[in-house]
């Protein structure tokens, strides 16, 4: 549709100018101001004129009858002047030769933009806490930070996905500790990070009632932090053993990270950044740690170094920004966590920016909302928190039943079970605006009939098998039917959707946009004879369009890591 919105103002600025020659308009302006009309009965496209009304000198309505009667394009069907509106109607050529030749001859392609050839983008996602739960507080950033990592692939950046582990800081002291009183190398090695939470939250009961063991863990990771082997060697099983299952998880997702360089990494990057901070003059002590005021930007001071000379988080952070900005060269630094840490994001870029660092509005945080289970808030310290491996692992099991109770002699169960399990679950997430606070229903999610990851994957099942049964012939288009137009409209905004969730950083504009795809499919499927068609060119034609939703659906999934399931 971009295409076409292109040539249509031009065309409508041709009419603009025969009513005022210097109106200073260009087609860009004019493109901006198209809409898609909420009702198919109204065209395809529409120029609101009132938009206009003021640099034309006229009414509405009169520049919507002088347009209509002068705008000339045989990519149009007719152009009508209503209620002060230009309805536009799309003609059958455009459909057949702008929207479905091109999809086809595009294939992978489609709806790709070119935006990002040349460019770097840094991701920072998913970045789990060593030895605490993967839980299902960490689903957003995983499934959010990979979905924006292949919608700007799909524009050409170079991508360069980053998992920052939390592998460094206090909690190692207390983990030490603990493992040293009630653990064993049998059980973590059996148990894994399951274990390690174990011992963690029993280390915060037992430190309720004996104060002693919180020293007993600042020194350990004292020790740490100076090299001690025993410790180090401690500490490195431990990232290994958590590292060893979020990695499964990962692999459940088909998500690959080019880095796992963790906070550990930047130990010895902090002290030269801290040094520049206190050439020039940010650097402030307030009750013994250091900090940067930052009042004057209506915030609380950022802070960098406590009373005891140790970092902090923000430290870090700009440590590794500074890090990946040399090492990368990066055009975007995207980092995507929870909202609650938006604040910690403000300070330290605006920190970067006082540092004097030209490249700190490069720097992106994307922060998401909360994930609750059916009603149920997640605490975490407590071990009561639902783990993102049982989330999916409850998923794949359900859609086994299902299965077993439908379909029980299809092929490849298991991986067909796997995939629509997982993908309910990321299709429900990614549904809402990232912002928005969700409550995960289980059902809902797993439905076959409502707005769910099932039923669109199971709608590309569904051209599958109508394209399995039939071959893609070439040959002239013959666009007969209104569900053939209505989908192939659909078909043609894929690019524009992708743009948007781009600059949006919102993978949920193309979660809902693949349901508009099934929504058009399954109406073109139910209403129009696709295989049976008598006329052979229908037949033909109809066959094509099946492959152009099949081509976009796919392209689209890949988008929001979700799997083609070509059976089900
Ligand atoms: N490990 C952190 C957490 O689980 C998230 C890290 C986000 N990335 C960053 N560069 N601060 O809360």
């Amino acid at each position: 549709m971009l295409k076409l919105k292109k040539v249509l103002s031009e065309k409508i600025l041709e009419g603009i100018q025969t009513i005022n020659a210097d109106s200073g308009l260009d087609a860009a302006a004019v493109a901006d101001m198209l809409e898609y009309p909420p009702d198919a009965a109204m065209g395809d496209l529409a120029l609101p004129c009132f938009k206009l009304s003021k640099s034309l000198r006229r009414s509405p309505v009169q520049i919507a009858e002088a347009l209509a009667a002068a705008i000339d394009c045989d990519c149009l069907m007719k152009a009508e002047a209503v209620n002060g509106y230009l309805n536009m109607y799309i003609g059958d050529k455009h459909y057949s030769e702008g929207v479905l030749a091109d999809i086809l001859a595009k294939g992978e392609k489609y709806g790709a933009p070119d935006f990002g050839k040349g460019k770097t983008v840094v991701l920072d996602y998913s970045s789990p806490n060593v030895a605490k739960p993967f839980h299902i507080g960490h689903l957003g950033t995983t499934v959010i930070g990979h979905s924006l990592k292949k919608l700007h692939e799909f524009a050409g950046y170079d991508c360069v996905g980053i998992n920052y582990l939390g592998d460094w800081g206090t909690q190692f002291g207390k983990l030490i500790v603990a493992y040293r009183k009630w653990g064993s190398r049998e059980e973590v090695e059996q148990g894994g990070v399951d274990k390690l939470v174990e011992l963690y939250v029993k280390f915060h009961n037992e430190a309720e009632n004996d104060k002693a063991l919180e020293d007993e863990a600042r020194a350990e990771f004292t020790k740490l932090e100076h090299g001690d082997e025993e410790n180090l060697d401690l500490w490195r099983w431990f990232v290994d053993v958590s590292l060893a299952e979020y990695k499964q998880t990962y692999k459940l997702l088909d998500i690959e990270f080019d880095s796992y360089k963790g906070e550990s990494f930047y130990t010895d990057k902090m002290p030269a950044q801290v040094q520049i901070l206190r050439e020039k003059g940010l650097l402030k002590i307030d009750d013994g740690a250091s900090i940067v005021d930052l009042e004057e930007y209506n915030m609380p001071p950022c802070l960098i170094l406590k009373r005891d000379g140790s970092t902090l988080y923000p430290t870090r952070d700009i440590a590794a920004a500074v890090y990946r900005k040399n090492e990368y060269k990066f055009d975007k630094a995207i980092y995507v966590t929870s909202a609650g840490q938006s604040l910690h994001f403000a300070q330290w870029f605006k920190v970067v920016e006082m540092m004097g660092y030209d490249w700190h509005d490069q720097l992106v945080h994307v922060p998401y909302g909360t994930v609750s289970i059916n009603g149920a808030k997640l605490a975490t310290r407590t071990g009561n928190v639902i783990l993102l491996r049982d989330l999916f692992a409850q998923a794949i099991e359900k859609v086994t039943d299902i299965i077993d109770e439908k379909n029980p002699n299809l092929e490849n169960k298991k991986q067909v079970a796997e995939d629509v399990g997982v993908g309910a679950i990321i299709f429900y997430y990614l549904s809402n605006n990232r912002i928005r606070d969700i409550n995960f229903i289980m059902e809902d999610a797993l439905s076959f009939d409502g707005n769910t990851g099932p039923y669109v994957q199971y709608t590309y099942a569904r051209t599958c098998s109508i394209l399995s049964k039939s071959e893609v012939k070439e040959g002239e288009n013959k666009i007969t039917a209104q569900e053939e137009r209505a989908l192939l409209s659909v078909l043609s905004k894929f690019e524009e959707k992708v743009i948007e969730a781009i600059e949006a950083y919102e993978p949920s504009i193309i979660t809902r946009y693949i349901l508009d795809v099934a929504v058009a499919f399954n109406q073109f499927y139910h209403n129009c004879q696709i295989l049976g068609a008598e006329d052979e060119e229908v037949r033909n034609t109809r066959i094509r369009i099946t492959k152009a939703a099949q081509t976009v659906l796919g392209n689209a999934f890949g988008l929001i890591c979700l799997k083609k399931t070509e059976k089900i």
